[in-house]
């Protein structure tokens, strides 16, 4: 045999000794090199569309800046649009832990979708990092040790802003939001702030989602007169709600806000009637600080667009898998491991630095948010270190 061959055939010996020594099998496999596989189950067409896309490039750029790899191996990606169907989402989920056999998934954005994604998850024992979907069983009842957020839950915005109106001294409110978890757990977050402050949720409306036909709840709402309104919309419909609370003449009349999602991704579409929208998040415009500033103008080099929350935290959700990788020497099949150095880490993100609940939810800062021109800036900390309750966890 010639001795190149025989140089390439000897990690291949190595590997499969390794193998037999760890009890061989796909875990094995996973243990003795190759790529790590990172399945993207994400909506990359509807009206989430865009939040797909901006998760996946931050994904993307942090793995790049490592040289394109994690713990000493490279990344193979694999992806699956989940059109944001919910019922699609066991089959989609299926498709990358069962045919594609992926390391980890990241995904997705719409809570409905993840609800069945988590599930699959778990009972394949599959590294799941969430990079979007708040909705609060994913780091609540359904918590679980392979089950991470690089997000918020829902209720985390919505107590921030609750709060804020509160303290601003508004009495009362009426909600609006699409009728699924995120916005009915939004408002949950909301109200808990709002009213143990003293306000109150005079009605609570929704239509369905995706849905897009919202002139009679804006006739309504207008005629209910209150102090304020809070809504959840976000991607596609959070353009056409903002520009048609400002075409019915409200924009001035009645106070709207919301948390961050409204006005996130969307300035440009949104132009003139989002101008001077207060919102609450995890991440805002001009933070000014070092980390912030280079990863912004990374991912405007690469990308040609400009960063919002999405990316940040599709950004985030590599660094935590970076965390666990690292710690395992990009031996996937070291689970427990892998999940304790995850768990344990404290993520340099572009948003601050954060650590992860007990339920494995982000601990951070909520910014208060003033649109400026193309901006969501920062005027200030709603409130800072908010943990999500994490009720029904048991981990
Ligand atoms: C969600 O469904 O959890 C969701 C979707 C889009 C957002 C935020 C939350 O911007």
């Amino acid at each position: 045999m010639h001795r190149n061959a025989l140089r390439r055939l000897a990690p291949a010996c190595l590997a499969a000794a390794a193998a037999l020594a760890i009890g061989g099998g796909a875990s094995a496999q996973t243990a003795a090199g190759g790529k790590i596989k990172v399945g993207f189950m994400l909506p990359y067409t509807g009206t989430y569309a865009a939040l797909g896309n901006a998760i996946e490039n931050g994904f993307k750029l942090y793995v790049q800046e490592q040289g394109g790899k994690l713990g000493g191996r490279e990344i193979e990606y694999f992806k699956v649009d989940d059109e944001s169907d919910p019922a699609k989402a066991p089959e989609n989920a299926a498709k990358l832990i069962k045919r594609d056999q992926v390391d980890v998934v990241v995904g997705t954005v719409h809570s409905g979708v993840q609800m069945g994604l988590v599930k699959v998850a778990k009972e394949n024992n599959t590294l799941l990092i969430i990079p979007n979907a708040g909705v609060d069983e994913a780091t609540g009842p359904l918590c679980g040790a392979n089950i991470f957020r690089s997000s918020f839950s829902n209720w985390q915005p919505g107590y921030a802003m609750g709060h804020v109106l509160a303290e601003r001294g508004l009495k009362k409110v009426v909600t609006l939001t699409w009728k699924y978890a995120a916005g009915e757990q939004s408002v949950k977050g909301f109200k808990e702030a709002f009213e143990s402050k003293g306000g109150k949720v005079v009605k609570e409306m929704s239509l369905p989602f995706p849905n897009v036909e919202f002139q009679a709840l804006i006739t309504e709402v207008a005629a209910l007169k209150p102090d304020a309104v809070f809504v959840f919309f976000a991607g596609g419909g959070a353009v056409k709600f903002v520009k048609d609370w400002a075409a019915a003449g409200l924009k001035d009349k009645i106070p709207l806000y919301a948390s961050g999602f409204l006005t996130d991704g969307t300035l440009e579409a949104q132009g003139a009637a989002a101008q001077g929208l207060e919102t609450t998040l995890h991440y805002a415009d001009g933070l000014g600080s070092a980390r912030d500033k280079t990863f912004r103008l990374a991912y405007a080099k690469t990308f040609k667009l400009q960063p919002d929350v999405y990316a940040v935290q599709g950004y985030d959700a590599a660094q935590m898998l970076s965390a666990g990788t690292g710690a395992v020497k990009g031996d996937m099949s070291r689970k427990a491991e892998l999940y304790k150095a995850i768990e344990a880490a404290r993520i340099d993100s572009p948003r601050g630095a954060f650590t992860l609940s007990k339920a494995h939810n982000p601990v951070q800062d909520f910014y208060l948010r003033k649109v400026d021109g193309r901006e969501n800036k920062v005027s200030g900390v709603a409130v800072k270190s908010l943990a999500d309750p994490g009720r029904g966890c048991r981990l």
